[in-house]
C-alpha cells in the first residue's frame, strides 16, 4: 500500500486517481441532467476545491457559468464561535441556481454559513456538490445532493485538501496513518 508523508504524518493512499475521476464523471452526469435548462452558476469555494471544481468542470456539458468565492474566518462575538464569511462574489446570485463546489463536508458548520450567506442574496435555489462528506462527523441538518464519496471520520489529504498547508498539489487522496 502507497505510504507518503506530509509534513510529520504519515498518510496511505485512499482515493485512487482512477476511482475519483470516474465518480466525478458520473457525478458531472447527474448535475447535467437535473439542471439541463437551469443555466447554473457553480461557486467554487477556494482553496480546498480547486482541483475538483477543474475536474468537475471538464465533465459539466451544459450552459453553465463558475466563480470562485473565498471564505475568511474571523472569532465571532458571541459563543468564541468561528464566523465565516463569502468574499470574492461579485455576480448577482437572485433568481439563480447556484451550485457550491466543496472539497470536503466534515461538521457541516462552514457549508451552513456558506448557505446563510448566500441564501440573504435571494438565489432561486442552491445545489450542493461536494467530493468528501463524513455523515459521521455531521452535526447540522444539510441536503447533500451530490456527494462524489462518503468517507469514515478520518484526517484526509491531497487533491485540493491540506495538513497544516501542504499537501494540496497530490492526484489522489490519502487518509492519516493512526501514531
Ligand atoms: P466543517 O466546517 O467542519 O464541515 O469543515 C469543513 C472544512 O474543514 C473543509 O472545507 C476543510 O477545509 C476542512 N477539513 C475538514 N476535514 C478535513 C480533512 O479530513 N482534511 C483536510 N481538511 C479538512
Ligand atoms: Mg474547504
Amino acid at each position: 500500500m502507497e505510504t507518503i508523508r506530509v509534513k510529520d504524518r504519515d498518510f496511505k493512499l485512499f482515493l485512487p486517481k482512477e476511482a475519483i475521476q470516474a465518480r466525478i464523471a458520473e457525478t458531472a452526469q447527474r448535475i447535467n441532467e437535473a439542471l439541463a435548462d437551469k443555466n447554473p452558476l457553480f461557486l467554487a469555494v477556494l482553496n480546498g476545491s480547486f482541483m475538483f471544481a477543474a475536474d468537475l468542470m471538464k465533465h459539466i456539458t451544459i450552459p453553465c457559468e463558475i466563480s470562485f468565492v473565498k471564505l475568511a474566518s474571523y472569532e465571532g462575538m458571541q459563543q468564541g464561535g468561528k464566523i465565516r464569511e463569502v468574499f470574492g462574489l461579485s455576480e448577482r446570485i437572485d433568481g439563480r441556481t447556484v451550485v457550491i463546489i466543496e472539497d470536503i463536508v466534515d461538521s457541516g458548520k462552514t457549508m451552513q454559513q456558506l448557505l446563510d450567506s448566500l441564501n440573504t442574496r435571494n438565489p432561486a435555489e442552491i445545489h450542493i456538490a461536494t467530493l468528501l462528506f463524513k455523515p459521521a462527523a455531521l452535526s447540522c441538518p444539510l441536503t447533500l445532493e451530490y456527494v462524489v464519496f462518503e468517507i469514515p471520520n478520518d484526517f484526509v489529504v491531497g487533491y485540493g485538501m491540506d495538513y497544516d498547508g501542504l499537501g494540496r498539489n497530490l492526484d489522489q487522496v490519502y487518509t492519516v496513518v493512526p501514531q
